[in-house]
């Protein structure tokens, strides 16, 4: 028996797509990436039907990610449809940005609030080499929409990959000072190549290190919606500063989510090689008790922790681009 009870599994993650507009260089996989056909990705009415069933298990946050989620035609109607689930209590979104300016009106409009943004670095040739895309000044409009907008919690993700953004850590920081927004850094996860990895993985104490510039940092209680972060906010700031260490902190005793690929795989922890599929009972009419069995069935699963007893190594885990971060 567990010593102490790990905290209820609350939070369902749906990829909806494993398209992306870019191509970060921490998200490749190494070789080229397939993708998936089309019909092999879970329509929006399937993945509205499982929102439906996984509320009513107890799984009534759910976070919209990809690949990319904007590049996936509609999805502005499948967020508004999505907020409507009856038992879903908040639809959160991770997007990178590139097609923000252009929806966040209607993203904020179909009731979404919680919006997390990916950005790790200010320097326009910077983000081209580390993304693939030249699009960091359309990131940063669709960045002042989303604050003028009052999205909250708004969340910028940063990873931190040495030699290539930590010389940044202190500019990144330094944009939630006036804003009310939370710069989160991130800690480079093994997911595709090892010697990337090797090469460019800055631990979390050094992040910290780094920041010690921005003055005293107190620590702020983590709230419902903190997720793994460790809050702490600078003397002076309106907003705060998030540090996740996946690597070397042991995330997996509270952590609360499960994830749907968008190939319809239920995966119960990142690290892990289990999978439930989903899509097989969804097409052949399976009723909405036999797939609360099944989202069950993975909270369970999730249950017997810890699934890793320790940090990721390189290779362990497939790219986000597959599972949504
Ligand atoms: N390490 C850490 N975070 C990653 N993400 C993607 N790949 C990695 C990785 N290897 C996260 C980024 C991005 C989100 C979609 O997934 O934070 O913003
Ligand atoms: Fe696309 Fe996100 Fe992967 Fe970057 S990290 S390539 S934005 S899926």
């Amino acid at each position: 028996m567990p010593q102490t009870q790990p905290p209820q599994v609350n939070y369902l993650r749906l990829s909806i797509t494993d398209r992306c507009n870019l191509r970060c260089v921490y998200c490749l996989p190494g070789t080229e990436f397939e993708k998936l056909p089309s019909r092999e990705i879970l329509s929006y009415e399937e993945f509205l039907r499982l929102a439906g069933v996984a509320a009513a298990v107890g799984l009534r946050k759910i976070r919209v990610t990809g690949g990319e989620p904007l590049v996936r035609q509609g999805v502005v109607d499948f967020l508004r449809r999505l907020t409507r689930v009856p038992g879903v209590a908040k639809v959160c979104l991770t997007t990178n940005g590139v097609l923000l300016a252009d929806l966040a009106g209607d993203i904020f409009a179909a009731g979404v609030r919680h919006l997390n943004l990916s950005l790790d670095t200010l320097d326009a040739g910077r983000y081209a080499a580390l993304t693939g895309g030249d699009h960091l000044a359309r990131v940063l409009t669709g960045l002042e929409r989303a604050l003028a907008l009052g999205f909250q919690p708004l969340k910028l993700n940063c990873v931190v990959l040495k030699g290539i953004n930590d010389q940044e850590l202190v500019d990144l920081a330094r944009l939630a000072r006036h804003e009310p927004l939370e710069v989160r850094f991130i800690e480079f996860m093994p997911m595709g190549a090892p010697e990337r990895w090797q090469a460019h993985f800055l631990p979390m104490a050094e992040v910290k290190a780094r920041l010690a510039e921005l003055g005293p940092l107190t620590a702020v209680a983590a709230g419902p919606t903190a997720g793994p972060a460790e809050l702490w906010q600078p003397a002076g700031f309106k907003g705060r500063l998030g540090f996740i260490s996946p690597v070397s902190s042991h995330h997996c005793p509270t952590c609360n989510r499960l994830r749907l690929t968008a190939a319809g795989k239920l995966k119960p922890c990142l690290f892990a090689a289990t999978e439930l599929d989903v899509k097989e009972p969804l097409r052949r009419g399976a009723s909405d008790a036999e797939l609360a069995h099944l989202l069950r069935e993975a909270v369970r699963h999730k249950a017997r922790r810890p699934e890793r007893s320790s940090p990721p190594t390189p290779g362990m885990a497939r790219p986000m681009r597959s599972l949504g971060g």
